[in-house]
């Protein structure tokens, strides 16, 4: 019998896995915060349940007895193959062979490095499975058809939804999308790494939520399908790096050009750098999407039209990254700076200068402002113990 406290309401229990991430996590905030009502979310991290093992799925999803899984959980992108391996493909079948025996629908999330380049790419244009594949692309394939399998073999009610780029606030790495942003605000980005017409495809996680839960709501319609969940309208990437720059009031990278192959010898020369300086003591490393560095030069798009023209409505229809960019670009910018990564970028981006003025050099008047009028106890937790009754 399933005893977990969160069951005691009549509440739907619904587990994350990955939900310190940044997809898992807005599901996370989502149901926390702007559904509160819709269910009760278990978010173990992986030092808790952690996907290369599969007792610690089992007893997991067994003594918690949810009513869906959502599995936003990988491993770093350049893992190797073993941790890979594990994470992202063998824990992705151990949890749906427990939600295949829970009776429970299962939402996966993969990858456009399963598909090829090329344009309007449709859910069916799987790449093949290759030894020359990286190991994150392999790994996510590989899970992609065996939950297909185990849909038509053994039942499995599962949903996989396909990612693109995935832009968004609350990213607590820099990697993928965010990585662009920073090499541009930290003046990293001298020239364009890109070629001209080089387009893709982005992911709006703002709007992922809805359309997992509508998911949830529709198992009939959605149940053993794949959707690929993108913008409709695919993005240049070298006009989306000048208008990043251009918000930012910053003069590089230039509008030049780098040809792939002088790139790809720039890439090589600094690996070479980097391992001599780790020979003598100093670690340093490149950034992981650089593994990916040809994808910056070929168009890769995916067609939208599967979900267009599903029951599923889309929340926000205008939005796109270039109207999000200046809520995206005030949340990290403000993130990187106070985490002193970045120094280089507009001061009006502070949300409030006053006060860390007063932080840096007049705490004492920031302590007396504080002692002043914000301490008191917060007045709804009051309110609430009071009417508590003794136990
Ligand atoms: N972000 C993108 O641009 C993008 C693009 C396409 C597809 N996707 C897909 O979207 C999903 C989520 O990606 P993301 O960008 O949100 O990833 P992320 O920010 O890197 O988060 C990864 C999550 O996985 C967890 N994790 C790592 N190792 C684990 C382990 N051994 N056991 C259990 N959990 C583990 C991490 O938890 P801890 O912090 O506790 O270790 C973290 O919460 C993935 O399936 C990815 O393939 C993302």
């Amino acid at each position: 019998m399933n005893d977990h406290p969160a069951r005691q309401g009549a509440r739907k229990i619904g587990v994350v896995f990955g939900g310190s991430g940044l997809v898992g996590g807005t599901m996370v905030n989502f149901y926390k915060q702007r559904r509160p009502g819709l269910a009760e979310i278990l978010a173990p991290s992986s030092k808790k349940v952690s996907l290369s093992s599969c007792i610690d799925i089992r007893n997991y999803l067994m003594s918690t007895r949810p009513d869906f899984v959502i599995n936003a959980g990988i491993t770093n992108i350049d893992a190797g193959s073993q941790l890979t391996f594990e994470v992202n493909y063998v824990g992705a079948i151990n949890i749906a062979r427990a939600t295949a025996a829970l009776k429970i629908p299962y939402i996966f999330f993969s990858s456009a490095a399963t598909l090829p380049e090329g344009s309007d790419l449709p859910e069916d244009a799987q790449l093949p499975i290759t030894a020359g594949l990286s190991n994150y692309a392999k790994s996510k394939l590989m899970a992609e058809k065996t939950l297909a399998y185990m849909h038509a073999h053994e039942g499995l009610d599962f949903s996989c939804i396909r990612l693109s780029i995935v832009y968004g606030r609350h990213d607590h790495k820099i990697q993928g999308f965010q990585r662009l942003l920073f090499s541009i605000a930290d003046g990293s980005m001298p020239f364009l790494f890109t070629a001209k017409g080089a387009r893709h495809s982005y992911s709006n996680v703002r709007k992922l939520p809805y359309l997992v839960q509508h998911m949830l709501e529709n198992r009939a319609e959605f149940s053993g399908r794949t959707f690929h969940f993108v913008d409709s309208e695919p993005v240049e990437l070298a006009d989306l790096i000048l208008t990043i720059r251009d918000q930012l009031h910053l003069k590089r990278p230039r509008k030049i050009y780098v040809p792939h192959s002088l790139a790809r010898s720039g890439k090589n020369c600094a690996h070479v750098v980097l391992r001599l300086l780790t020979r003598m003591g100093m670690k340093a490393s490149m950034p992981p999407e650089l593994m990916f560095l040809g994808a910056f030069y070929r168009t890769q798009t995916l067609s939208c039209q599967r979900l267009v023209g599903s029951s599923f409505v889309d929340p926000f229809p205008s939005e796109t990254i270039y109207n999000r960019l200046p809520v995206i670009l005030n949340y990290y910018l403000q993130r990187w700076s106070q985490k002193n990564l970045i120094t280089s970028y507009d001061d009006r981006f502070h949300f409030d200068n006053t006060v860390r003025y007063d932080f840096e050099h007049n705490p004492q008047a920031l302590l007396d402002a504080i002692h002043g009028d914000a301490t008191a106890p917060f007045p709804d937790i009051d309110t609430a113990v009071a009417v508590e009754p003794e136990p």
